[in-house]
């Protein structure tokens, strides 16, 4: 069994997957696809290529429909979320050299790839243009604020049948399934109760139901290191790459990889015709930030643990969610999914808005700001920022009240990490 700090907490989960860091450091990044024969991907940013003769090109027309820096990073996604779609290559002088020079497994005979995008909003769009007016959507109903608001106040808007449920609830998924349901979307965990989703129960049901439904689980909060959709049975595993995937807040962008060939096409299809592409320097500093995805996911677990075990002994605090606690619901369902857990924590603090308030106010190292998954510690109120665009009423509902706190736990040293949840929390509630 993996475990990564060696602490009880954080054992029964799942083995880490084989040659992941193998992987993330050398598929797409080969030296020998280039005729300078660099080890870094260069950066290409012609947006134009040369052909021999019309219709006669290298592999690559116009940097929207394919780009050199972008299949680096395509190519890496897809081994990382061990992808079963493979393009196979047809380049033979390519085919020559990645069979002598990059076989460390039988699969360097052929590419994978996934699909890049300009931002995990516009990989969420991109596959909802798969569908037409009158088709279903049944979504999570504890998602990303910008998720819900896509698909009620777009997708909705321009006919798509959209609804709500709570995944969690095999019974309710099953209620919910209608005969024109077309995608199932699955957060997992959720943003920002942490409810943790069974992709395979929940893939086994939807396939029953009507075989062509798609799974696609947004698999942003947990990455490619700690969670493999495809290999639960969903058919696209989407991420908004801006968080863990890059790690470094410094790059918005949205990554998929697919088990599927035909959904690969269409998806390869809208990707070019829609045009929502990430620009070839993100494409670069994204795929640099792949490079140490498992190094920075395991101190990630290791920072996040500490942090939440501080916070669920401390009286200030009412209770804290995080899925690598025996405490969360579903612990025991996230040790069969996941090799492991994610820096990310929500706690309900004792008292009302004002102390949330107080202890964001205070914190120091901890930035109060939106977005996650960087190698900085970042903290959040989604009530007034992350979630404000989901009705109060379903805010209500979902337990979003006024004094739950999202912390993205870094990088930094626990120790200080946790000195400054403790002298925030010593701010809100100061002694009598
Ligand atoms: C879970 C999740 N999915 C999707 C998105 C949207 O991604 P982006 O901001 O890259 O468009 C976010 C953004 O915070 C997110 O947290």
């Amino acid at each position: 069994m993996a475990s990564h700090n060696g602490s009880s907490a954080s054992s029964g989960f799942q083995p880490v997957f084989k040659s992941f860091a193998t992987d993330a450091i050398h598929v797409g990044s080969e030296p020998e696809q280039w005729n300078s024969m660099a080890v870094v991907p260069p950066i290409s940013l012609s947006t134009t290529f040369k052909q021999h003769g019309p219709g006669q090109h290298a592999g690559f027309e116009y940097s929207r429909s394919g780009n050199p820096t972008r299949n680096c990073l395509e190519k890496a996604v897809a081994a990382l979320d061990g992808a079963q779609y493979c393009e196979c290559i047809t380049n033979t002088k390519l085919f020559n050299i990645i069979y002598k020079c990059y076989c460390h497994k039988p699969k360097a005979l052929i590419f994978l790839t996934g699909l890049a995008l300009a931002s995990g909003l516009a990989a969420t769009l991109t596959i909802t243009h798969l569908f037409k007016a009158g088709d279903g959507i049944l979504c999570m109903n504890d998602v990303y604020g910008g998720t819900n608001r896509y698909f009620r106040k777009i997708a909705a808007e321009v006919g798509l049948d959209v609804s709500f449920a709570d995944l969690t609830k095999l019974d309710e998924l099953k209620t919910a399934l209608k005969p024109n349901t077309k995608m199932v979307w699955i957060e997992t965990p959720t943003n920002p109760t942490m409810k943790v989703v069974d992709i395979q129960g929940c893939s086994d049901v939807v396939h029953e139901h009507n075989k062509d439904t798609i799974v696609v689980v947004d698999n942003t909060f947990m990455s490619a290191y700690f969670q493999r959709p495809l290999a639960l049975g969903a058919d696209v595993c989407m991420y908004s790459a801006t968080k863990y995937m890059n790690g470094h807040s410094d790059v918005v962008m949205g990554l998929m990889s697919l088990n599927r060939e035909d959904l690969y096409e269409r998806l390869k299809f809208l990707q070019n015709a829609l045009g929502a592409v990430p620009s070839p320097f993100d494409c670069y500093l994204c795929n640099r930030g792949l490079k140490t995805l498992h190094l920075r996911m395991k101190q990630h677990f290791k920072n996040g643990l500490a942090a939440a075990q501080f916070l669920e002994a401390d009286p200030r605090v009412e209770r804290v969610i995080f899925p690598g606690l025996p405490s969360h619901p579903q612990h025991e369902l996230t040790k069969r999914q996941c090799t492991g857990c994610p820096g990310m924590i929500t706690f309900y603090i004792k008292g009302k808005l004002e102390h949330a308030s107080t202890f964001l106010s205070n914190l120091k190292l901890f930035a109060l700001a939106e977005s996650l998954g960087g190698y900085e510690s970042l903290a959040e109120h989604p009530a007034i920022m992350t979630h404000a665009s989901v009705p109060e009423n379903e805010r209500k509902k979902l337990g979003i009240s006024d004094t739950l706190i999202r912390l993205s736990v870094g990088l930094e040293d626990v120790e200080d990490i946790i000195a400054d949840i403790d002298q925030a929390l010593g701010a809100a509630h100061p002694k009598k």
